[in-house]
């Protein structure tokens, strides 16, 4: 039996504004498992990022429960809280978020520092193994200014990677990229799951989606539907993008 690492039960969330109330998560109830590459996807405004960011403690819910790896992140102490962003949670986001005056390398080095487990020579190795993996040359001693996007947002991938996250959390990390560059995004998450990542991604994108093991639709602030590949289709990319296309459209995507 899967285990799940995170949990949301009956969560909701709730902004007031000009004494109206948005109701923007709504009763959403799921289970994410351990290893599983999960898809989050659902119109603009359906609520994925405000779900993304209630599941990794970013946000609160203002109705319901978050459980990571059995315990309730609501009832956690603040520091508590920093300590699971910090060391159990890596974070990815449309835009890099870069340090503007830091290098590549020092970004993510210095993300590594946050992680008191790891030894600074330990924090070194891992930096220098992540951007090999992220395929960062020498472009590493540059400032997020004069490198391309794409190299901005592998380095943000290997930043994010840096305290071995339980689970990495990506809000639509290829959102901001032309096809080339996304193809080499997405061959590194998949490459980060088949070795055992834990991943949660937002996106539009059907190229993206089909990465992963489960898809989940969002509409008004609820998941309505979920899709799960099969083992056949896992060989084939067409078929993969034609039958999500296909599911996608039954649910009015
Ligand atoms: N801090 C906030 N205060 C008030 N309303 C908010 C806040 N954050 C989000 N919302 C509203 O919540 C709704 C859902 O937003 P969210 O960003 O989660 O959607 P999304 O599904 O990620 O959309 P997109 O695909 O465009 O990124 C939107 O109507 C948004 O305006
Ligand atoms: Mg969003």
């Amino acid at each position: 039996m899967k285990i799940p690492i995170l949990s949301a039960e009956n969560i909701g969330k709730t902004f007031h504004q000009g004494g109206q109330e948005n109701i923007i998560l709504n009763n959403l109830s799921i289970k994410i498992y351990s290893g599983d590459f999960t898809v989050i996807m659902g119109s603009s405004g359906a609520g994925k990022s405000t779900f993304l960011y209630t599941l990794s403690g970013m946000d609160s819910v203002t109705k319901g429960k978050v459980y990571y790896k059995g315990k309730e992140m609501g009832r956690l102490k603040a520091k508590e809280m920093a300590r699971l962003r910090a060391e159990d949670f890596g974070f990815v986001f449309q835009q890099n978020n870069l340090v503007s005056n830091l290098s590549l390398y020092e970004n993510v080095l210095v993300a590594g520092f946050l992680d008191v487990r790891q030894k600074t020579s330990e924090v070194r190795e891992h930096t220098e193994h992540l951007m090999k993996m992220m395929h960062i040359g020498e472009e590493r001693f540059r400032m997020p200014a004069h490198v391309s996007g794409g190299e901005a947002q592998r380095t943000a991938i290997a930043r994010a990677m840096v305290g071995n996250p339980e689970i990495l959390f990506a809000d639509e990390p290829t959102g901001a990229l032309n096809r080339k560059n996304s193809e080499v995004i997405l061959d590194i998450l998949t490459e980060l799951n088949e070795q055992g990542q834990t991943i949660l991604m937002v996106t539009h994108d059907i190229h993206a989606a089909i990465r992963g093991s489960r898809v989940l639709y969002m509409e008004n602030g609820d998941v309505k539907g979920e899709y799960l590949f099969s083992e056949m289709q896992r060989q084939d990319d067409k078929k993969r993008e034609e039958d999500l296309s296909r599911w996608l459209t039954q649910m009015h995507w």
